[in-house]
């Protein structure tokens, strides 16, 4: 089980790696935007910063397009970059080409079929969108379990699910309840997750016993 930060920012980057539980980060074409680069002149600096694994995401659409790509991606940190493929026809074909050699991810899955589909293309991990699907198709987490029991339970594991679009600590725990083995969360979850009222009372009260 891992977590990875769902940024491309670099103070948020330095923090989560400072934190020591985090186990690398995942990109993709909007982060990048938002960190203010684009593309794969993110991933140098992106890679010297983070010690982990660094999912990159690809963005051209042609099979040809993304085989360059993801030679170009890997070639900057090749026992690092992790290459996110969204599925489609051509990225299951991508990932077919490549798994063999590189840890793949297929990205914004949004069905047990094409779950199934990047397990034998040879994904490494599958990548739901747990919130997305949940304001698009009515439930992230019934995705998630149904991914969970395609990949699971007929005993044929060696891909993962990495949960994404993660709003809240209740939504990043069902999907590790539904079977999700890692997942991708923004900083400001992981705040969240490590806070309880009841904690922060507890630790005032200890400190006015000790001051
Ligand atoms: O990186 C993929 C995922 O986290 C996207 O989330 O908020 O765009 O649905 P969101």
């Amino acid at each position: 089980m891992a977590i990875f930060l769902d940024s491309a920012n670099h103070d948020e980057i330095r923090e989560a790696i400072a934190s020591g539980f985090v186990a690398g980060i995942t990109t993709n074409p909007a982060l990048l935007v938002a960190a203010g680069t684009v593309g794969l002149e993110a991933l140098q600096p992106l890679c010297e910063l983070v010690p982990g694994r660094v999912f990159y995401q690809l963005t051209t659409g042609d099979l040809n397009a993304m085989l360059l790509e993801s030679q170009a991606a890997v070639a900057i940190s090749p026992s690092q970059v992790v290459l996110k493929v969204p599925c489609s026809w051509d990225g299951l074909r991508v990932v077919a080409r490549l798994s063999l050699e590189l840890p793949c991810a297929m990205t914004a899955v949004f069905s047990p079929a094409q779950a199934y589909l990047a397990r034998e293309a040879g994904a490494r991990y599958v990548i739901p969108y747990l919130n997305r699907s949940t304001r698009l198709m009515g439930d992230g987490v019934a995705l998630i379990s149904a991914i969970a029991q395609v990949l699971n339970g007929n005993h044929c594991g060696g891909t993962e699910i990495l949960a994404a679009s993660i709003k809240s600590p209740t939504e990043a725990v069902a999907a590790l309840n539904a079977g999700a083995q890692h997942l991708a969360l923004p900083l400001e979850v992981i705040h969240e997750m490590a806070r309880h009222p009841l904690s922060e009372m507890a630790i005032q009260e200890f400190r006015r016993l000790t001051q």
